[in-house]
């Protein structure tokens, strides 16, 4: 569904993204690890067009969409969450994801024409089914860390995804609020058939829920498979040593 191929990316002289090259299968769930400062972040924005790579290629579905604007990107079916930025916090829950159809269904431009009678039930299906639909009246602005993060999604789910990429979910939450937010991300996708690959800190996190984990240092992948093959490997050992690897049996 996904593959990145020879993927590079430098900044100034310094390459954060090194030949990098990634498959992910129709409806995998896939981490990419890796410490801070090994190219993630940098990794999902080549991806999602926010960059454009010095080389390599980006297919969706076997469509070469290397270098194609974010906008674009994500109408072919690459939805990605992104910080609290996305969200209006002086709008209420209901009134973000509302939004979030609009923009998609291309109303941006007349945005307060008449626009609150449009997808009122897109917008209450999707709240009811990541679990926002009690907050739908809240001022987003006002809402815990944890239930913005689930409306960080919900607004990145309005553009009816194939594919979902998450920079790193669960980053800054409570141990309820990151349990809570991978069951929630688990049933998202068995629900809607997601293609699924996200980036993560957190080691328990991403050997919980991930069927196949990439491992970045330093902008180039160094083990790729299955999260016990990935969890035995020498090298992977090695970068991780004190990071918590060896802890998450
Ligand atoms: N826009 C940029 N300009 C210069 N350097 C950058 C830029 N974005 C990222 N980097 C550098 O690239 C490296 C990888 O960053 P990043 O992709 O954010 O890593 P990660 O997400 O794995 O923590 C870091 O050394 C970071 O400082
Ligand atoms: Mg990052």
């Amino acid at each position: 569904m996904l593959e990145v191929s020879g993927l590079s990316k430098s900044f100034g002289g310094f390459r954060a993204v090194s030949d990098v090259s990634l498959t992910v299968d129709t409806r995998q769930i896939a981490a990419v690890i890796g410490p801070n400062g090994a190219g993630k972040s940098t990794l999902f924005n080549l991806i999602t067009g926010h960059l454009r790579p010095d080389g390599g290629t980006v297919r969706l579905d076997g469509r070469d969409i290397t270098g194609a604007p974010p906008y674009r990107i994500c109408r072919m079916g690459i939805g990605r969450s992104f910080q609290r930025t996305n969200i209006f916090s002086q709008l209420t829950v209901f009134e973000n994801v509302q939004a979030a159809f609009l923009v998609h269904h291309g109303r941006g431009r007349n945005f307060w024409l008449r626009a609150d009678s449009l997808y009122r039930e897109e917008t209450a299906a999707l709240l009811a089914s990541i679990g926002l639909a009690a907050q739908e009246e809240t001022v987003a602005g006002t809402l815990s860390y944890g239930n913005q993060k689930q409306l960080e999604l919900g607004l990145a789910l309005a553009s009816s995804p194939a594919v979902l990429l998450l920079d790193e979910p669960t980053a800054g939450m409570s141990a309820t609020e990151t349990h809570e937010t991978i069951r929630l991300l688990e049933r998202i996708a068995a629900e809607r058939a997601l293609t699924l690959l996200f980036t993560e800190h957190d080691m328990e996190v991403v050997f919980s829920i991930a069927q196949k984990i990439a491992v970045l240092h330093q902008g180039h992948i160094i083990a790729e498979g299955r999260p016990e093959e990935v969890r035995a490997d020498p090298e992977v050992r090695r970068v991780y040593l004190g990071h918590g690897l060896t802890h998450t049996q």
